[in-house]
C-alpha cells in the first residue's frame, strides 16, 4: 500500500468523520479540517484512540480567510497532498422554496457547499501533485435529470453548481493527472441525513473512500453513487 496524505473538510463528524476513520485504518495519513476547534479536538482525540495518524486543521470553509490561514498551517506539515475530499456541507432547516424573498440562507448554503469547496481547491492546489485526486462530495439532490420535487430547493442548487464545478476542474486539471470527480454517499443516517435515512454512515462513506483509493486513477469528470457512474 502506497501512504497517502488525505484531506477532508467537515470531518468532525457524520460521513466526514467516517471517512477520516476508515481512510486512517487503511494506513494514510489522515488531515482533517473542521471550523470549531472543541469538535476538531475531539474528533483528532478519537482518532489517534484508533491508532490512526491524524492532523487536524482548523478551517471554515466559508470563510476565505480561513481557508487561506488553514493552507499556510499545512505548509508547515511539508506533506504532498495526495488527495482532497470536499466534503463540508450545510443543509438549512429553512429550505424549502426557491421562491423564498430572504436571499441570506441560499447565498450562505452556495457559499459554503459550492464555492467553499472550489476555495479549498484553489488554496490547496499547489501542494498537490501529478497524479492526485479531488473529491466532491455531492447529491443526487443535485442531479440535472432526475425529477424536481420541492425538497430543500438552496442545497439541492448548491449541489447542482458544486457538479458544475467539478466537470470544469476535471477538464481544467487533467493534463497535471489530477482527477476530479463527485460522489453522492446515498442517503445516510447522520446529523444532516436524520434518523430515518436508509444508510448507516459505515455505508455512505464507502464510495469516497473507493474513490480516494482503489478507483483508476484516469477516472475524472464523472459523478458517482455506489462506486458507479451516474448521470449529472
Ligand atoms: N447524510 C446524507 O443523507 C447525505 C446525502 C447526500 C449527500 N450528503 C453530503 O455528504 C456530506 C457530509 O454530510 P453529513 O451527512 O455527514 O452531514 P453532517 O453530519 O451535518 O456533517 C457536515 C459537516 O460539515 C461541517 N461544516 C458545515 N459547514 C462548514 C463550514 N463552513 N466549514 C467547515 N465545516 C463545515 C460540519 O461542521 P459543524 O459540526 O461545525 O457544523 C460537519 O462536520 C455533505 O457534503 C452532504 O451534503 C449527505
Amino acid at each position: 500500500m502506497i501512504k497517502k496524505a488525505i484531506l477532508i473538510t467537515g470531518a468532525n463528524k457524520g460521513i466526514g468523520f467516517e471517512m477520516a476513520r476508515q481512510l486512517g485504518k487503511l494506513g494514510h495519513i489522515i488531515i482533517i479540517a473542521a471550523r470549531n476547534e472543541t469538535r476538531l479536538k475531539k474528533a483528532v482525540q478519537e482518532l489517534e484512540e484508533n491508532q490512526i495518524e491524524v492532523k487536524g486543521l482548523l478551517m471554515d470553509v466559508a470563510d476565505e480567510k480561513s481557508v487561506w490561514n488553514a493552507a499556510e498551517t499545512f505548509a508547515q506539515l511539508n506533506l504532498n497532498l495526495d488527495v482532497l475530499i470536499n466534503n463540508a456541507a450545510i443543509l438549512d432547516k429553512e429550505d424549502r422554496s426557491i421562491l423564498q424573498e430572504n436571499e441570506e440562507m441560499l447565498l450562505k448554503t452556495i457559499t459554503t457547499n459550492s464555492y467553499g469547496a472550489l476555495r479549498v481547491v484553489k488554496a490547496f492546489l499547489p501542494f498537490m501533485k501529478s497524479p492526485s485526486r479531488i473529491i466532491n462530495i455531492s447529491s443526487e439532490g443535485g442531479s440535472m435529470t432526475d425529477p424536481v420535487g420541492g425538497w430543500a430547493p438552496a442545497y439541492c442548487v448548491s449541489k447542482s453548481l458544486l457538479n458544475a464545478i467539478t466537470r470544469h476542474l476535471a477538464a481544467e486539471l487533467f493534463t497535471r493527472h489530477i482527477s476530479v470527480n463527485a460522489v453522492c454517499p446515498g442517503w445516510v443516517r447522520t446529523d444532516m441525513g436524520g434518523a430515518g435515512a436508509t444508510l448507516p454512515v459505515e455505508k455512505g462513506a464507502e464510495t469516497p473512500v473507493w474513490m480516494a483509493t482503489e478507483a483508476p486513477q484516469d477516472l475524472t469528470g464523472h459523478f458517482f453513487r455506489n462506486k458507479k457512474q451516474i448521470p449529472w
